[in-house]
């Protein structure tokens, strides 16, 4: 009898000891994604790691893959979909392919002027509506990070539409950017992030668009004699989560990360602009490309190109969205 009651008292303080244990496992947020860390969203998401687990005091825990070590683009959003990894921040010329086409409104060319009338876009009703447009795919969207303006770079001088004729140019997985390309003569291919240095450096494609920051922590300035000023879109990212696992965490815990990445979107769109600059800056100074500043008529040239992108897309994206985007930014096509 007594050795039972032992067993029994055993068997629940095991029980208790197994409960505790599990109890104070912390809760993994894998957050993978494809840039280098000296970049806008590598700072931002160790940033967010910071916060993430000094103020649930270890209750979680932030493993964040940058440069594509866990998944590279065209993987990434499955495995977010399948809870494989809690948190991605791809660009939003990557929501396309998961059917959210309204995304490639931000891909119209020459549609932005400057960061505050993005924030106008990301941080007003045409934000919330493409989040909630995620929704349904089991997503929820987090917040918009910001990276910077891109830049067309080749090895040749690129300074008119017609320079462009001919060249096969990387692209992400948008038919927006795609189309941005053709407009151009170029011969648009979309590519992995991963792939492009390497596609560069054997010729596979002859140029591609990046802001500096992703030019240079990718060493692309190796690899390409110029770098056209251009400045005829953006770089955007859309912090994302598993919407199982984010409606499924303590309420506690959520709003906790909630604050910690509202602190960490600030902080990283603080740094964007700098951190453009300075890659900029390192670009020049490494002194392997040469970085073209287009007049302002040869810039008119490249807009008048590319207008008719807009046109040509308003089916796909949605005219009542792109019309939104040109009332908050005040475009004229
Ligand atoms: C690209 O594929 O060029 C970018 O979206 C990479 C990134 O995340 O900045």
């Amino acid at each position: 009898m007594r050795l039972h009651i032992a067993a029994a008292l055993a068997a629940a303080g095991l029980f208790a000891l197994v409960g505790t244990v599990a109890a104070q496992q912390p809760i993994v947020i894998k957050f993978s994604h494809v840039v280098a860390l000296d970049t806008p969203k590598g700072k931002g998401a160790e940033y967010f790691k910071k916060l993430a687990e000094e103020r649930t005091k270890g209750r979680v825990k932030v493993e964040v893959y940058p440069n594509s070590t866990l998944y590279k683009d065209g993987e990434e959003m499955e495995a977010l979909q399948l809870g494989s990894v809690q948190m991605l921040a791809p660009s939003v010329a990557k929501f396309g392919p998961l059917g959210v086409r309204e995304f490639e409104v931000f891909d119209l060319p020459y549609i932005f002027d400057n960061f505050d009338e993005l924030h106008k876009v990301t941080g007003g009703p045409v934000g919330k509506k493409l989040f909630q447009k995620l929704e349904t795919k089991g997503i929820v969207g987090l917040a918009f990070w910001d990276n910077g303006f891109k830049d067309f770079s080749a090895n040749k001088p690129i300074k008119v539409p017609a320079d462009y004729k001919g060249l096969k140019m990387r692209i992400q997985s948008s038919k927006v950017l795609g189309d941005e390309i053709k407009a151009l003569g170029g011969i648009p291919q979309v590519m992995a992030f991963s792939e492009v240095y390497q596609a560069l450096q054997t010729g596979v494609v002859d140029g591609t668009e990046n802001p500096p920051s992703n030019f240079y922590t990718q060493k692309m300035n190796e690899v390409q004699k110029y770098l056209a000023m251009t400045d005829h879109g953006v770089i955007e990212y859309a912090v994302i989560v598993n919407k199982k696992f984010w409606d499924g965490l303590p309420a506690d815990i959520r709003s906790t990360l909630e604050t910690a990445m509202q602190d960490a979107t600030k902080y990283a769109n603080d740094i964007a602009k700098k951190e453009n600059d300075d890659a900029l800056e390192a670009v020049r100074k490494a002194g392997k490309t040469q970085i073209l500043t287009l007049t302002a008529d040869e810039k008119n040239q490249l807009k008048r190109a590319l207008i008719s992108v807009h046109k040509e897309n308003e089916g796909r994206i949605g005219k009542d969205i792109i019309a939104e985007v040109y009332n908050e930014t005040g475009f004229k096509p």
